[in-house]
């Protein structure tokens, strides 16, 4: 939540800002602004609520002065409200040093007594404002924007990543995280900083991930990276792999349109070089089989999608180590005062890697013993670098801010984790882990087969239900997370009423909501994997039909028995058990983005929400 980038070099920063800015927008869209020092060393400052393009047209129709040093801002809002004023940057109070900030700055009310105390006033309602005051107190009693960042810094208490530059020293950006993230980006003579690599990616590929609790100054000559005492530390360099391009909408209508188009390139890349003669061999976990040996139970946490990703996880996973796993939203798990320890492995599964609940989860677990494993799609985040182990999901970057190619990719990684452990602890034989693989590795072609031949009916189909107001969406065993993974979608996508319900749920209340045209998705399970379960959701159908719902079928090809009880079928390819999900969830995910189109919204953007929410 809330996108920061930093900019110091030879070249005017303002295009370098809001360029940085459209590639973090989906961390928020509440606001946007950019501070920058200019050619005559004068602090220039223009923010305005709404999105980033209200900022692009203020500044074209009034520039303001451009400089090499900069920053910016686009916003999710928690404390104070959605404008002009709470947008950031946020100045001291002699406008001479401004300040961005991500995060919850929990100590702020006392902060701010203490500076009302002494004179000081203030001209937002956010926590930020109180950081930048404090800062330009400091910065007056000691003459260095290092010097009064680090005293500041150590006083904040909660979630923060700042942004700090003071006009009296150009070519100077300052800033520092806890629990919230910031990368350096390297380039020839200028450097970055950026919430997440998409910040400067079209500039540089090399970049340092900062630590907790680390304050990084930027100069065009270099960085320096200390800790909040002034000690210095040692960052860790990685390179991006992925090109500037790979954000960008590549003539799509929107992301999401980009995105789910990739989801077959997601599971074939998060799959790539870690299968050998159809044994899974994944390099981040050479030499950590101690982490699976030795542990009785696994506890997956997560949120949103990624939750319904370890959902549909836990299936597989349990046949193929036999180790139990539940799987848990990482906001409950924390505060409950779950039963664990060594012999418990967490996984956590998180596209953004910053998710606050998740990441305090994560931590939690470590505090109390248990070893963890970080399900990640994004290098240099905050989660992974918690964990005890990574195993990077490679679906590129996902801008839009509803999940989709991240969800394959997901749970692709989770079953080749799956199968690795399954191979350390001797359950799966070769030959069943080689089959399994072999249908991991159709599973890209299957989906490229829906997009192919199911999406133009389905966005028809999505035209024609743009009047909806309810759609309820049924599945068992691991059709019941994807029905849920339906319903959230077109929750946020197309703001309209949408549950999932496991289908042997339905006669325990869930019926009751069942009144003629009620249009019902079924997520039909392969007759061909079991009967017995087909033969259920069959039932299922046939009792809801019974009370006029309008039945949406989601089936294997050449399933006939489907074809009388219902609506509409939407075909997918056949799949070896346990690999359905991955297919079914793409029909579910186009009609989600094509009714939100036929409403006329923003698929990319929904209200209310931002990509990576790094509050609890
Ligand atoms: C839904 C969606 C969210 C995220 C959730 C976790 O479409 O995108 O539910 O899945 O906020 O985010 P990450 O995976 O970044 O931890």
């Amino acid at each position: 939540m809330c996108g920061i980038v930093g900019y110091v070099g030879p070249r005017p920063s303002q295009s370098i800002l809001l360029a940085g800015l459209a590639r973090l927008e989906y961390r928020g869209y509440d606001s946007a602004g950019v501070a920058v020092i200019d050619g005559d060393g004068g602090l220039g400052m223009r923010k305005r609520a709404g999105k980033l393009k209200v900022l692009r047209d203020d500044l074209s129709e009034h520039p303001l002065a451009d400089g090499t040093t900069g920053i910016g801002h686009t916003r999710w809002a928690t404390h104070g409200g959605p404008t002009d004023g709470n947008a950031h940057p946020h100045l001291a109070d002699d406008d001479k040093l401004a300040v961005i900030h991500n995060g919850i700055i929990e100590n702020f009310s006392e902060l701010k007594d203490e500076l009302l105390a002494d004179g000081y006033t203030f001209r937002s309602e956010t926590d930020t404002e109180v950081a930048a005051v404090l800062l330009g107190r400091e910065y007056q009693r000691s003459g260095d924007l290092v010097t009064a960042f680090r005293s500041v810094v150590s006083r904040l208490e909660g979630a923060f990543t700042l942004l700090a530059m003071h006009e009296d020293q150009p070519g100077l950006v300052v800033g520092a995280r806890r629990n919230s993230p910031l990368v350096i980006g390297l380039g020839e003579g200028e450097n970055f900083l950026g919430s997440d690599v998409a910040a400067f990616v079209e500039h540089t590929r090399n970049a340092l991930a900062i630590g907790q609790d680390q304050i990084v100054a930027i100069t065009p000559a270099g960085v320096e990276v200390t800790d909040f005492d002034g000690n210095p530390v040692e960052v860790e360099p990685f390179e991006v792999t992925w090109d500037a391009s790979a954000a960008d909408k590549g003539g799509w209508s929107s992301f999401m349109a980009k995105e789910v188009s990739e989801e077959p390139e997601a599971v074939a890349n998060t799959l790539r070089g870690r299968i050998r003669d159809g044994e899974v061999v994944i390099p981040e976990l050479d030499g950590l089989d101690d982490l699976f040996t030795g542990i009785s139970r696994i506890i997956v946490i997560a949120c949103g999608t990624a939750a319904y990703a370890g959902q549909v996880g836990k299936y597989a996973i349990e046949q193929w180590t036999r180790i139990p796993v539940d799987v848990e939203l990482a906001h409950e798990f924390r505060y409950r005062d779950p039963v664990i320890g060594p012999d418990t492995l967490v996984v956590s599964i998180s596209q953004s890697g910053e998710t606050m609940d998740t990441l305090m989860a994560v931590k939690y677990a470590r505090e109390h013993g248990a070893k963890t494993l970080s399900i990640c799609n994004t290098q240099g985040a905050t989660i992974p670098r918690e964990s005890d182990a990574i195993v990077y999901t490679h679906a590129g970057p996902e801008v839009a801010v509803a999940s989709t190619k991240a969800f394959v990719a997901q749970v692709t990684a989770l079953y080749l984790m799956g199968l690795h452990v399954g191979r350390v602890r001797g359950v799966v034989p070769a030959d069943e882990a080689a089959a399994h693989v072999a249908e991991l590795e159709a599973i890209p072609g299957k989906i490229a087969q829906i997009l192919e031949r199911e999406q133009p009916r389905i966005e028809q189909f999505a035209h024609w239900m743009a009047d909806t107001r309810s759609v309820l969406f049924l599945g068992r065993h691991v059709g019941y997370p994807i029905a849920l993974e339906g319903a959230l979608k077109l929750k946020e996508l197309a703001y309209i009423h949408a549950e999932g319900f496991a289908a042997g749920e339905l006669k325990h209340g869930p019926i009751a909501l069942i009144e003629p045209g009620q249009p019902v998705f079924v997520i039909v399970p392969s007759p061909r994997q079991s009967a017995e379960m087909h033969k259920k959701v069959i039932s299922s159908i046939e009792e809801i039909r019974a009370r006029g719902a309008r039945v949406i079928a989601i089936a294997e090809e050449g399933d006939a028995a489907v074809l009388p009880k219902a609506d509409e079928v939407l075909r997918i390819p056949l799949a070896g058990p346990f690999f359905e999900p991955l297919l079914a969830v793409v029909p579910l995910h186009i009609f989600a983005m094509g009714l939100a189109t036929a409403k006329g919204l923003d698929v990319d953007q929904p209200r209310n929400l931002a990509k990576s929410v790094t509050v609890e």
